[in-house]
């Protein structure tokens, strides 16, 4: 049976691979030989585990959501990863990855952060376990993101402001690889997402992969079967939407619905929507689409959600496209920002502006009432209540 996981080389299809400077070959092809083995080991399922449940508090709910689902005549469940520690799903891979870099060896610690909740997800663990921690991000964002901004330097972390390109996710991306480059031996680099060279896609989906581990059980539980009819998830990179995957990917009875950033449309030349606009390419390391120009150039990318204004996509979910596995939609700020409200009215939850997106994709879908529909609220939505007040503002009553 075709198989949408990754092969032993790092490849989706004809996406993934690790596409890497001389420089970094080493320190990537260690990773590659180890990560596995580090990750099977008893000691690190033994201290991943206890740290998800009892530090990040999983499993996370699956809510059934009552007015949600009668607004949309289907039985809607929403996986809560916005009720993680930090508030978000970040802190899964993070905590995975701050316990591989210690078995590696590793010492100094750097990301890439957009919304700011992977910053302060990795700034979280190197607190944890006493590590020193740079974080990268892009003025855009550390601007449109502040407190998550206040949060990692709390955390002990050091920001470094970014000031190339549209000072967004890319350029902290690009320049967390510089430092990368500068730094080989004793540094790892925890990404953030299903982005970068081979073994990273495959290893941040692995470790966000206990979100569909617990989807199947709460499912059979709630619903006596083990499977949705459809998953929906909003796709930056990709990670949260790999982990609300992983264990259906193969299975055909469901139906992947994945959320991309669309701006103000997907015709403005004012949006993020890689899926829908990418042509193949390489960015960061893997071998996927990407928002280029005729020249090969990057474009840059908009979205109001800082998580998900990125030019590239995950090569796991540029494979599910090509194959036509995944149904892809383009969610406007606009529709976005309607969910966003909807939820909060409905349900009595903010979700975060990211999420916001996968809430956007229901308009768009026609379900049977008897359709079982899990949708993954990525993160909650404290860092993105300055953006919700100015809509409140532009729009006083808010009519949904
Ligand atoms: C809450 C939240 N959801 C989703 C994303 C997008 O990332 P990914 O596609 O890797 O899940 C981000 C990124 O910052 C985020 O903060």
């Amino acid at each position: 049976m075709k198989t949408f996981q990754v092969d032993e080389n790092g490849y989706y299809g004809r996406f993934g691979g690790a596409y890497v400077p001389e420089i970094l070959y080493r320190c990537v092809k260690n990773l590659q030989d180890n990560y596995l083995t580090v990750m099977q080991s008893e000691a690190f399922r033994r201290e991943f585990d206890q740290l998800l449940r009892d530090y990040v508090g999983r499993p996370s709910p699956l809510y059934f959501a009552r007015r949600l689902s009668e607004r949309y005549g289907c039985r809607i469940y929403l996986k809560r990863e916005d009720l993680n520690h930090t508030g978000a799903h970040k802190i899964n891979n993070t905590i995975g990855q701050i316990l591989i870099a210690q078995q590696m060896g590793k010492t100094r610690i750097i990301a890439e952060t957009g919304a700011g909740q992977h910053g302060v997800a990795t700034a979280t663990v190197c607190a944890l376990k006493n590590m020193r921690c740079i974080v990268y991000m892009g003025k855009t964002d550390v601007e449109r993101q502040h407190t998550n901004v206040q949060k990692m330097k709390m955390l002990g972390a050091e920001v470094r402001p970014v000031t190339s390109g549209n000072m967004t996710l890319k350029d902290a991306t690009n320049e967390a690889i510089r430092d990368w480059c500068c730094h080989p031996t004793d540094t790892h680099y925890i990404i953030g997402s299903t982005v970068g060279p081979h073994p990273y896609p495959d290893m941040v989906a692995r470790l966000q992969s206990v979100i569909s581990e617990e989807i199947r059980k709460q499912l059979q539980q709630q619903e006596c079967r083990d499977y949705p009819d459809y998953l929906i998830a909003c796709v930056g990179g990709g990670s949260n939407a790999a982990g609300t995957i992983y264990h259906y990917i193969d299975d055909r009875r469901v139906k992947i619905v994945l959320a991309e950033a669309g701006g103000k449309g997907v015709d403005s030349g004012l949006s993020a929507a890689t899926i829908h606009l990418g042509e193949e390419g390489i960015i960061h390391g893997a071998r996927t689409l990407v928002m280029q120009n005729e020249d090969g150039q990057i474009e840059e990318p908009y979205s109001i959600s800082a998580g998900l204004d990125y030019p590239g996509i995950g090569p796991v979910h540029a494979n599910l496209a090509a194959q036509k596995r995944a149904t892809v939609l383009a969610v406007d700020d606009d529709e976005a920002l309607y969910a966003a409200f909807e939820l909060t009215r409905l349900e009595g939850i903010i979700p975060a502006l990211e999420s916001a997106h996968a809430l956007g994709a229901l308009p768009k879908m026609h379900f049977k009432p008897e359709d079982v529909v899990v949708l993954t609220v990525s993160g909650r939505g404290d860092k993105d209540i300055e953006t919700y007040i100015k809509q409140m503002k532009n729009d006083e009553n808010i009519s949904l």
